[in-house]
């Protein structure tokens, strides 16, 4: 790996573009050390410490995995970057050592994911020509892993299963330990042509080692052709099920993206459609993960990216060598009837300074910033960031808030990279707005976490201005970085 690695950096480097010269790049995101990020795995508190692994591609900045990449961090924001403990190396994940979630007992770690292999041929790699295994390791230090078990074969899946099996996420109750997966069923409609259904599948194991199948959730209608990155966890007494399904069709406020992440309440509804809802309304945010930390906060991170978005944006950090990022750790509360997604309160921890605007204006160049707007009342608040010709536009009035690349001529602005515009919707009236920008992703919280949005944006330093406009009191904060 070290060769490839090192030829792709000299040819960079020969270009003048590198990735530790690229202005983009962020100061407490998870981010590729090189090449391209996609979902988080194996986030967990292990020993005092958080370990985030992710899915990494180090040899292409354009994906395609390989490997899961590691980092640990004490504060969930400034992270140390290690050695990818898992590769693609054994013929049951020949074509990926795809997404999965790490259990932590008796001061010892384990991690459950996919392997993935797709046979050379002509195959639809939806009924023929795929195998998904679901596989172990244990570690004791997070980054020494043991041999690779076997848990879970193409033979332990339901009859009406495509073979898009995958995503484990484990965890334990009562004495019992359950894992869930995220399923393509084979379906019909009644012409007669194809429609899969999204769906998962639950094992339980008494041991972690032998597994067996407890439930096959499919809806009688289909919601999405496959649901990826499940996740089952308790919040305040409420049992959630976040996933991530594909295919649903977009409405001009909802599913504004490809492929959809949300949650449903399993409490007493058993179709996840009904009491769906997404988790973000930004640009890019997909695959997240749960897991709760020692000190008891149920704790979400994602990945600030959506597959397969190449025709309709890029992201311009491309050139230099790397591509996306995952979002800030985001703290769970349930209210209202819905969860609350809130930026980790370590946040908070990190060396601000008091800024002041000038006639609502401030260049913030070499800066991460905070923003916080009380007050609002639902009056109409906006705040621009870079120039006049070249910026992100956050709009909030009465419920609605808006993020925008377009210009009024309905233009998209080159920081945007393509990306036009997002709608989301508070219950009542916005009052409040928290915007955190670290140099190229922007994260706008509405009503103290009711509404999130999460997109990256790509200005270049001389163009990284903010200029306010409008109703509330907005006191801004920064940490200068040069
Ligand atoms: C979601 C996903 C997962 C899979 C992984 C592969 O983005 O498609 O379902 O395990 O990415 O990188």
């Amino acid at each position: 790996m070290k060769d490839a690695f090192q030829r792709e950096k000299d040819e960079r480097e020969r270009m003048g573009r590198t990735v530790e010269s690229c202005p983009f790049r962020t100061n407490y995101h998870i981010m590729p050390p090189v090449g391209w990020i996609n979902d988080p795995n194996g986030l967990c508190q292990f020993k005092g410490e958080f370990h985030a692994y992710f899915q990494y591609s180090p040899l292409s900045v354009h994906g395609g995995g390989g490997y899961w990449g590691h980092c640990v961090s004490k504060d969930l924001l400034n992270w140390d970057y290690r050695e990818p403990p898992l590769a693609s190396d054994i013929p049951e994940d020949i074509n990926g050592v795809y997404s999965g979630s790490a259990l932590v007992e008796d001061g010892r770690m384990y991690l459950f994911y996919t392997g993935n292999v797709k046979l050379p041929g002509d195959y639809d790699y939806i009924d023929a020509g795929r195998i998904s295994t679901q596989l172990l390791v244990e570690s004791q230090d997070g980054q020494q892993m043991s041999a690779k078990e076997k848990l879970l074969g193409m033979e332990d899946y339901p009859q009406d299963i495509t073979q898009h099996v995958r995503d484990p996420k484990v965890w334990k109750e009562d004495g019992v330990y359950h894992m869930v997966l995220g399923a393509r069923a084979r379906a019909w409609k009644e012409d007669g042509s194809r429609q899969d259904k999204g769906g998962i599948l639950i094992y339980s194991s008494p041991d972690k080692r032998h597994w067996t199948l407890e439930r096959e959730l499919v809806p009688q209608k289909a919601f999405g052709y496959m649901w990826e990155c499940p996740d089952i966890f308790r919040l305040e007494g409420h049992r959630v099920l976040s996933f991530c399904p594909q295919g649903l069709e977009a409405q001009e406020e909802k599913f504004q993206n490809i492929y959809q992440s949300g949650y449903s309440l399993l409490d007493d509804n058993e179709n996840p459609e009904d009491t769906f809802r997404e988790w973000d309304m930004g640009f890019d945010f997909y695959a997240p993960q749960t897991f709760e930390t020692e000190d008891g906060r149920r704790i979400l991170i994602g990945w600030a990216g959506v597959p397969d978005t190449e025709r309709t944006h890029r992201n311009l950090t491309v050139e230099n060598g790397w591509q996306h990022c995952l979002t800030l750790p985001t703290e769970l509360s349930f209210r209202e009837g819905q969860i609350f997604r809130m930026p980790v309160r370590e946040i908070h921890e990190l060396g601000w300074e008091k800024a002041e605007t000038k006639d609502g204006g401030y260049d913030w160049r070499d800066c991460t910033l905070k923003l916080q707007v009380n007050d609002l009342k639902g009056e109409a608040f906006q705040v621009r960031l870079g120039t006049e010709e070249n910026a992100m536009t956050i709009r909030a009035e009465g419920n609605k808030t808006e993020i925008s690349f377009l210009n009024p001529e309905g233009e998209a602005a080159a920081c945007g990279g393509g990306r036009g515009k997002r709608i989301g919707r508070v219950s009542g009236r916005i009052e409040s707005l928290l915007v955190l920008v670290d140099s190229s992703i922007v994260e706008v919280f509405v009503n103290g976490g009711e509404l999130v949005f999460t997109s990256r944006i790509y200005l270049e330093k001389p163009d990284r201005k903010l200029q306010i406009q409008g109703g509330g009191s907005s006191s801004l904060a920064v940490i200068k970085k040069a």
